[in-house]
């Protein structure tokens, strides 16, 4: 014998961090495995200490971490698990982020300005993440900036079927609360049996962040149900001034679904007060009791997150989670 051969094995982990424990237990329970023990804690100044309770050596990690408010304290969290995983020699390191931090800087729309979203993804890079998986990006191309496999998950598919299974189709219309968001509504009306959809004509003074200014309805919504969508809700205020756009337009009644919930600031009075029946998100981020009112449905993401970790884990295909479907 000149060699020494090992039947190895590979070994599926699954790691959280601390901004979502309750998605990450939702992912564990549908994958049938616990997530590694782990401790984690801040300094009194707030750095952040994390140390995994069991040998990573040689695993296939998964990471999940939310990045909900405090941002910048998940993805450094997130940053220190990766290194931590390094270090330790786990074999391939995944990072899961359903919901992809600082995604909407993804260009420069003036000088002197970042690429945040690019950032992050090199930041990803040089912690040791081998591969990224996110749900609905603001830009596919933001998979171009991670030098590895990016898994981008679509919640469309599940929004779609929840909402096309409460309307009367023949009198659907799919809304784009901006012309950038067209080619999303067009897979929506594709899932939905081909119901024509509309766009609504916005602008926004990037100088301010979180306001814009909706302008004319762009399709004709006149006796509609309008199911208007975006990637994200935060403040609320896009795709409030939306419904309210459509009413004025005719609309005879109007659905928001959108996939993640950043619902700060006055997001949730927002929704409340719009005259949309439905608010149709997923739980990408933490929704606290008292964000929750009459009318918001709240899906769950981790059945689509567990398939598509297992997916790669075994070397199939994530994209057989959409066929047909993206
Ligand atoms: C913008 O391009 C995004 O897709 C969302 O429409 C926007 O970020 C939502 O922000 P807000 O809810 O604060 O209007």
């Amino acid at each position: 014998m000149s060699e020494i051969r090992l039947s190895s094995e590979k070994r599926l982990r699954l790691f959280a961090g601390r901004g979502f424990p309750e998605l990450a237990d939702e992912v564990a329970a549908e994958l049938g495995i616990p997530l590694t023990p782990t401790s984690a804690y801040d300094f009194a100044n707030g750095e952040i200490f994390v140390r995994f309770e069991e040998s990573v050596r040689g695993c296939d990690a998964f990471v999940i971490q939310s990045h909900t408010t405090p941002v910048n304290k998940q993805i450094m969290e997130q940053l220190i698990m990766v290194d931590a995983l390094k270090r330790a020699s786990a074999k391939r390191i995944t990072v899961v982020a359903p919901f992809y931090g600082y995604a909407r800087q993804d260009k420069k729309s003036r000088g002197r300005e970042p690429i945040t979203a690019r950032l992050m993804a090199d930041l990803f890079k040089t912690a040791g993440a081998d591969r990224l998986m996110c749900v609905d990006l603001h830009t596919s191309q933001i998979q171009g900036f991670f030098d590895g496999p990016v898994d981008h998950l679509f919640a469309l598919p599940m929004l779609a079927n929840y909402v096309g299974s409460k309307v009367d189709r023949t009198r659907l219309t799919i809304v784009s609360p901006d012309s950038g968001r067209v080619r999303v509504a067009e897979r929506w009306s594709d899932l939905l049996g081909g119901c024509p959809i509309a766009f609504i004509h916005k602008t926004r003074d990037p100088r301010v962040p979180n306001e814009s200014t909706t302008g004319r309805v762009v399709g004709d919504v006149q006796g509609q149900t309008c199911v208007v969508i975006d990637d994200m809700i935060d403040t609320a205020g896009t795709i409030t001034k939306a419904v309210d756009s459509l009413f004025e337009a005719g609309a005879e009644d109007v659905i928001i679904a959108a996939t993640h919930a950043v619902l700060s600031g006055p997001a949730v009075e927002r929704l409340k007060s719009s005259r949309a029946s439905e608010v149709v998100v997923t739980n990408t981020l933490p929704i606290s009791e008292d964000q929750k009112f009459d009318g918001l449905t709240v899906l769950s993401i981790a059945p689509l997150l567990g398939r598509a970790i297992r997916e790669v884990f075994e070397d199939g295909s994530v994209t057989s989670l959409f066929d047909g479907h993206s």
